[in-house]
This record gives structure tokens, sequence and C-alpha cells, in this order.
């Protein structure tokens, strides 16, 4: 069976227009990305749980899997917010923790978890691990809300408004690290399924 990929890309797309950024640590080593595959995941009000999708060739997703803990951050949109959000989304989508201390450049306090809390977002939540769905290419992490907090209130960062706003050059290096991440997504893919 074909499957129209046009067709799945419409319906798929634009699902989670949030950015989020996604910090963590483990054995002391704190380190983030950036990520549009945030959730909620609970339908219980006073125990909220929260869900990302990170691929395993990020080095936050081999962190998070040996911690257990993670914060999911919103981005403000605010006029007098919206250059630290940018900074924030270049600095920790723009290159991995393998390359260099990504996290040492941001405005930072450390969270319940130990895992760092970035004060210059809009608001975050920070969850303890309590499932993971391990999909070949990468893993489906949901967590217990273990702390939450509105930072800087006002509107959140959407995903259009932000690619409109960021340097070509940076959207330009983004896309050419891109393109290893998804061949090795596909080796693992095709790989595993065979
Ligand atoms: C807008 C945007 C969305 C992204 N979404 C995801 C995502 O959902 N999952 C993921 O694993 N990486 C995602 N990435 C890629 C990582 O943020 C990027 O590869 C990062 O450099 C990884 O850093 P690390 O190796 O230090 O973990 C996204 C990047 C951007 C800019």
């Amino acid at each position: 069976m074909t499957v129209d990929t046009n067709a799945a890309a419409k319906v798929l797309s634009g699902l989670r227009p949030f950015p989020v950024a996604v910090t963590t640590v483990d054995g002391g080593f704190a380190n983030g990305l950036m990520s549009l595959s945030a959730g909620a995941a609970s339908i219980i009000p006073e125990a909220p749980r929260a869900t990302i999708s990170l691929t395993k060739y990020n080095l936050t997703h081999d962190l998070v899997v040996n911690s257990g803990v993670f914060v999911m951050h919103l981005l403000s949109a605010e006029d007098d917010r919206i250059e630290e959000s940018l900074e924030i989304l270049k600095t920790l989508g723009g290159s991995s923790g393998r390359d260099g201390d990504k996290i040492g450049k941001l405005r930072t306090r450390t969270g319940v978890t130990g895992a760092p809390i970035l004060l210059g977002a809009h608001s975050y939540v920070e969850a303890r691990v309590t499932g993971t769905l391990d999909v070949q290419e990468s893993s489906i992490f949901v967590g217990d809300v273990v702390a939450a907090e509105i930072l800087n209130p006002g509107h959140r960062l959407q995903i259009g408004e932000a690619w409109g706003k960021l340097p070509a050059e940076w959207i330009e290096q983004y896309e050419t690290n891109h393109g290893p991440q998804l061949a090795n997504a596909r080796a693992r893919r095709f790989a595993e399924s065979g």
C-alpha cells in the first residue's frame, strides 16, 4: 500500500504550534534542546502530566533517559521579551550539547528536580518521567508535573512568528544540522523494521 505522504503532511503538520525549550541534567551535566512535540498528557487536573518526543540522535534524549527528569518551557512573544526568547531558541536548537555547554549561556536557576529553569522563558512545568515509549528513532516521554510557574506573563511564542524573526543564516545552519539527524532517524527506523 502506498501512503499519500503529501496528504499525511497536510494532516500532521502544525498540530503543535508552540516551540518548547526542554532542559534536563544528568550526572551534573545540564543540557537542553528545542522541541515542537510538547503536549498535555493527563485528564486529571490535580495530577498534571506533560509529554515530549525526542530523537535518539540528540544528547538531551540520552540525558532524559538516564536522569528521568525534564523541564518544558514555553517562550514569550511579548515585545520586551521576544529577543531573549529567540536567544533561547537559537542557543538550544542550533547546536548540540556534545559540541559545548549551552545552558551556561542562558539565565537559569536550579529547579526541584535539579534541572535548570530558564528564567527568560514565559513559563515552565518540571516533570519526573513516569513512562517512556521507545519508537525506534525517538522516545516519547510522559512525566508527572512536580513544579510549575509563570515567570513572565503574556502571550506565548508560536513557531510561525519565531521563523519570521529568526536570522536567515541561523535557519540555514539549522537546516544543515537537520540533515544528519534525519539520516540517523531513517537508519534507526529501517534497520529495526527490516
Ligand atoms: C523549532 C524546532 C523544533 C524542534 N523539535 C524537536 C523535537 O520535537 N524533538 C527533537 O528531538 N529535536 C527537535 N529539534 C532539534 C533539536 O532542538 C536540536 O537538534 C538540538 O540541537 C539538539 O541538541 P542536543 O544534542 O544538545 O540535545 C527542534 C529544533 C527546532 C529549532
